[in-house]
């Protein structure tokens, strides 16, 4: 199976960016031919300083390599680097009805979080991402929860131009798992881990060991003693726990066992341990790569090789279909 899936360079991974996703990735490119994407130019729809774009752009690169992205099985690239990218969006566009963007979920909240800054970009955004994997014609993207209304739009646009141009995209399917699909802030349970709030409320896969203990000991939690399972009498702690099963194979049920009992500190002690421990080679791997700057280099520009070989094969169909050429 072919997969497309893509994340922006607009601030460190979290431990929600991991659970949702990238874990996805890693598994998947054992037995698929995976392409991933640096998606900056989604990342101009926010405030952003150009001045430190292309470092972020790096960071993020060594982080899915440091996180387990093997370049040998899948392809990195950055998606400004493959100019389809925008043609395709920009036809896509003229057959994307407006009041299919205006009720994206995604749109709403980020409009609301940046005021001064509702530009065009925002509301285009998930016309775009359509464009980022029919490109390569991807048949499953592998996802957090937020980005499901976004997927569903992809498959309604793929319909969509294979009604009015004959043929040429197969509708891809979202890939949301289970259990970690979305992984909520440790300041505010209710809310779903975001890159752009405030620190303490994410777990950065990057973090010092003493960082990361810090955020979970004083993560919010609720009401009560027990360490139990419950979203919505107890989303802080249920959110704890699923990160906690999450990272060490064991089910919340188990944990509920192992923790009865105990007082919600002495769980929170034992969580940082086990978060500590699972991202410590993602550290180490993170160290190495950083002083690694021609090589890292080398994959992305390999990997843009690769991405435009498909990317123009699709585009010469597409411009023919739609009469271009
Ligand atoms: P981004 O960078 O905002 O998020 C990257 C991935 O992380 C997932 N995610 C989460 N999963 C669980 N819990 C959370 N708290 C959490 N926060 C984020 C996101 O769902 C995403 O999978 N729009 C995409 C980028 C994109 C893309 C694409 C994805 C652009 N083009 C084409 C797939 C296919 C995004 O949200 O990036």
């Amino acid at each position: 199976m072919r997969i497309f899936s893509g994340i922006q360079p607009t601030n460190q991974l979290h431990i929600g960016n991991y659970l949702g996703a990238i874990k996805q990735w890693v598994q998947l490119q054992k037995d698929n031919e995976c392409i991933y994407c640096i998606v900056d130019l989604h990342a101009l729809t926010i405030p952003y300083d150009p001045k430190t774009l292309q470092q972020k752009i790096k960071e993020t690169s060594i982080a899915i390599m440091a996180a387990g992205i093997d370049p040998e099985k899948s392809i990195i690239f950055v998606q400004s680097q493959v100019k389809e990218h925008a043609e395709l969006g920009w036809l896509f566009n003229t057959i994307t009805p407006i009041g299919e963007l205006e009720r994206m979920t995604q749109y709403k909240d980020k409009s609301k979080k940046f005021k001064e800054n509702i530009n065009a970009g925002l509301l285009d955004y998930p016309v775009l991402q359509t464009a980022d994997v029919l490109l390569y014609k991807g048949e499953a993207v592998p996802v957090g929860k937020d980005q499901e209304q976004h997927i569903e739009l992809m498959r309604t646009l793929a319909r969509k131009f294979n009604q009015k141009f004959g043929q040429t995209f197969k509708e891809p399917a979202s890939m949301i798992l289970k259990e970690g699909a979305k992984i909520m802030s440790l300041v505010d349970p209710k809310k779903k881990m975001s890159k752009s709030d405030e620190a303490k409320s994410c777990i950065f896969l990057f973090d010092s060991p003493e960082d990361i203990t810090k955020k979970i000991m004083s993560a919010t939690t609720d009401s009560g003693k027990e360490v139990k399972y419950n979203l919505t009498k107890k989303p802080g702690i249920s959110n704890l726990l699923m990160i906690y099963s999450l990272l060490s194979g064991k089910t919340t049920q188990d944990l509920e066992k192992e923790f009865v009992g105990k007082n919600y500190g002495e769980f929170k002690k034992s969580l940082a341990q086990v978060v500590v421990q699972y991202l410590e080679p993602f550290r180490r791997k993170q160290k190495e790569l950083m002083t690694r700057e021609v090589y890292v280099q080398e994959i992305l520009k390999q990997g843009q090789h690769k991405a435009q070989v498909i990317a123009q094969e699709t585009m010469r169909e597409v411009r023919e279909k739609m009469g271009l050429i």
